[in-house]
């Protein structure tokens, strides 16, 4: 599977989450055999403004990560366009971020809300397009509410900008996280236009995975949530749960820059959703070193 240049290994991606895409985290995705691997969404603004190496330091990507995608969320084109400078040297994608939910974003007409205003979202994207060899890429909803589905139209209106993949969020802005993934919709995609479509929306396992690729004919896969707490849903495998959250800690203190107790204690919390024991897990929250963090996990 190819997007552009970019070689993709297999059928599954790791979704952009905001406040949870660390190295660490992306990095024990891709051990598990995550395909492709999106940063979590990065504001153009705040970015556009940085040095080359503060970037660098900001992504933190690893050579063993690569494909790796990097999104961007704005709506403005000059923040936009520098934005896709500032990243390009180290993404081997860019994503534009077409389906945030956030109301400070879509104050500032950013995310879902430029499912509402295709004029804009086509100007950005051929922006980008116009200032990347990269292979530029969009992740859409289906729609803003049950009564405005587009996405057949601004997945069309994606692939005429130039844009190389397109991930469909089976929801509409309005839903956010609730009610049924519409895959429905995601085939129409896929039946309409011809680069990759990448289908998105409540993945919980390997084979759920399999089963929306074969339901919506889509190219590729993103998990999010699932990932969250299970960064080895990408393989078919059962997993030693503590094993590899040792793992992360493990690469969280080689290759994170912020080493930061609370955000190591997070993660640990939610790979333990699964773990089987009589312990109350919430209490890793009040550890205070990353290596107490490791003991504490040993002797579950
Ligand atoms: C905590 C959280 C953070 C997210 N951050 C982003 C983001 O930065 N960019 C984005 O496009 N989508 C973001 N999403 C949406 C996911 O990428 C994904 O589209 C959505 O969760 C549906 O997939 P899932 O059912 O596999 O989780 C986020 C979702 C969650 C729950």
């Amino acid at each position: 599977m190819r997007i552009g240049t970019v070689e993709i290994p297999n059928r599954f991606v790791l979704a952009p989450l905001a406040g949870i895409s660390c190295t660490a985290f992306r990095m024990l995705c891709k051990e598990n055999g995550a395909g492709l691997i999106y940063t979590q969404m990065i504001d153009t603004v705040l970015i556009s403004g940085k040095t080359q190496n503060d970037v660098k330091q900001f992504l933190n990507i690893q050579e063993m990560e690569r494909p790796v995608t990097v999104q961007l969320i704005g709506s403005e084109t000059n923040a936009l366009i520098k934005a896709v400078q500032a990243v390009e040297e180290f993404a081997d994608i860019i994503d534009l971020n077409v389906g945030c939910i956030e109301d400070d974003y879509l104050k500032k007409g950013c995310g879902a809300a430029l499912l509402k205003d295709l004029p804009k979202l086509e100007a950005l994207l051929k922006a980008m397009v116009d200032t990347t060899e990269k292979p530029v890429s969009a992740k859409i909803r289906i729609g803003w509410d049950n009564q405005h589905i587009n996405g057949v139209a601004v997945a069309q209106l994606v692939e005429n900008a130039g844009v190389s993949v397109i991930s469909v969020h089976g929801r509409t802005a309005d839903q956010g996280y609730a009610g049924k993934v519409n895959w429905t919709i995601m085939r129409q995609i896929k039946e309409k236009i011809k680069i990759p479509v990448i289908a998105n929306g409540d993945v919980t396992s390997y084979n759920s995975g399999l089963s929306l690729l074969l339901k919506t004919g889509c190219d590729l896969v993103m998990i999010g949530r699932q990932a969250q707490h299970c960064p080895w849903v990408f393989q078919q495998k059962p997993v030693d749960i503590k094993q590899q959250i040792l793992r992360f800690i493990e690469l969280y203190e080689q290759y994170e820059v912020r080493q930061s107790p609370v955000e190591v204690a997070d993660h640990v919390f939610w790979m333990l959703r699964d773990f089987k024991t009589s312990e109350d897990t919430k209490k890793v929250h009040l550890i205070q070193t990353i290596p107490q963090i490791t003991r504490y996990v040993k002797r579950l």
